[in-house]
């Protein structure tokens, strides 16, 4: 499977796809990524992998959302792209590009799911005093971070913790788990059916 990859930022969790995906017999290829952002390091990342890049700047689309998406949906036909991965993708996508999609994109997010919905949430976390925290990889569906769950990776909140300490130790384990469940997407053993996820 070709997949492509949208980033703002640093890649980090792309960088762990591209490393898994040079293993013999991965099912996927990291075929594209695209950043909405201008100079990200993510883009620099992905070339030293030898990876095709794009940068499709939303901003002088202004409000029309859908006109940005129909430029990435464009740039992943050219590129004969299979699956979507969003790792560190910044924008909300609109419910047209989303059923576009629908079974073939899988988003990343920093908390176990249904918990700490949105942004911030290691802060989340440790306000709600939780024991335990961690990242949850899902199939992406209209509304935000809700999509049926396909793995999850967690780790322990310590009482020392703060943002940055607990981040890095969620993020270690998202560059475990996305790999892991890209794998299972590409190959067909994990697929949404009506709205859940299903495993053969
Ligand atoms: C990760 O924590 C990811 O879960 C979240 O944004 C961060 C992106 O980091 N959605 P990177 O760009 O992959 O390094």
């Amino acid at each position: 499977k070709r997949v492509g990859v949208l980033i703002s930022g640093r890649g980090s969790n792309m960088v762990s796809l591209a490393e898994a995906a040079q293993a013999p017999g991965y099912p996927a290829e990291i075929a594209l990524v695209i950043s909405n952002i201008p100079d990200v390091a993510g883009l620099d990342r992905a070339r030293d992998f030898g990876i095709a890049t794009a940068t499709i700047d939303h901003r002088p689309f202004g409000k029309d959302r859908e006109a940005f998406e129909r430029a990435v949906d464009e740039a992943l036909r050219v590129n004969q792209i299979d699956l979507l991965v969003l790792a560190g993708f910044m924008r909300i996508l609109t419910p047209w590009f989303v059923a576009r999609w629908e079974g073939r994109m899988i988003n990343i997010h920093p908390s176990l799911l249904p918990l700490f919905k949105g942004t911030h949430t290691h802060r989340q976390a440790l306000e709600a005093g939780v024991a335990e925290h961690g990242c949850s990889v899902h199939f992406v569906v209209p509304e935000l971070d809700a999509g049926p769950v396909i793995l999850q990776a967690k780790v322990p909140v310590l009482p020392d913790d703060d943002e940055e300490t607990l981040s890095q130790r969620v993020l270690v384990e998202e560059h475990k788990l996305y790999p892991a469940a890209l794998a299972e997407v590409a190959s067909g053993r994990a697929k949404l059916e009506d709205g859940v996820v299903i495993r053969g």
